[in-house]
């Protein structure tokens, strides 16, 4: 099984060390394949916002050349992605953010199905469970199957030095979220989408192949895939 980790931590701090914890836990649990995408060193352009990857398609993008793209096919390639990170002022940074943006033609076009999604918040005190909401509202609007995942508290500052019991608490919390994620990428079984989503798709589909008011990108990508 070919499994994702995303590191959007803005340096080599908590999120790093629990990317590595993650990696580490996974490695112990069964011979995956994981690849390791750390966003601070890729080259992601900001989203100037110009939609032109919703309307024309993403390789009209003047930035498509940069990481984006490969980073999506890294999605695409995996059967289970991770994403790890910070949470900033009761959010995900900025370079998380920006990734979205730069990839919102997805929620046009969703392509992630088949694919288990976790997300793991590192943060000090306060506002995890609401950024996990978030990233899997968004993974699973891209196509995903989300489960739950783990809030990791207590690197307030850079410098901070953990208690024990902390410690020992985070870690308790990161293995039980990796193995739940293990066995979730493990089942060999279609997974189906709720009657909702379904439904949602259908409609959003048909409307964007057949429509006279669809954008171009949206009924090519539909007409092509069916
Ligand atoms: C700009 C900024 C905003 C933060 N906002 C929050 C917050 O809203 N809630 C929280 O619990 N921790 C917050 N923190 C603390 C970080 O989530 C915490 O230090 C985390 O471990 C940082 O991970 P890193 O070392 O990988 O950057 C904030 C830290 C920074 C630098």
């Amino acid at each position: 099984m070919k499994i994702l980790i995303i590191d959007s931590g803005l340096k080599p701090g908590w999120t790093k060390k629990t990317a590595d914890s993650i990696s580490e836990i996974l490695s112990s649990e069964m011979p995956w394949q994981i690849e390791r995408i750390t966003l601070r060193d890729e080259e992601i352009r900001p989203c100037r916002g110009c939609a032109v990857c919703l309307e024309r398609g993403e390789q009209r993008c003047g930035n498509y050349n940069d990481s984006t793209a490969k980073i999506l096919s890294k999605m695409e390639w995996a059967d289970g992605i991770i994403t790890v990170t910070p949470n900033y002022s009761l959010q995900v940074p900025w370079i998380l953010k920006n990734l979205y943006d730069r990839m919102a033609f997805i929620f046009h076009r969703p392509r992630l199905f088949h694919k288990i999604s976790m997300a793991v918040v590192v943060q000090g005190v306060f506002g995890g469970g609401k950024i996990i909401k978030y990233i899997n509202e968004l993974m699973t609007f891209w196509g995903c199957t989300c489960i739950k995942g783990a809030v990791v508290t207590g690197g307030l500052y850079p410098n901070t030095k953990l208690s024990e019991s902390i410690l020992e608490k985070n870690d308790k919390a990161l293995k039980l979220a990796v193995q739940r994620f293990c066995r979730s990428v493990s089942e060999i079984r279609p997974r189906h989408p709720s009657l909702f989503r379904l439904m949602l798709f259908r409609m959003t589909r048909t409307a964007m192949k057949y429509s006279p008011d669809a954008l171009v990108a949206d009924k090519a990508y539909y007409s092509e895939k069916g």
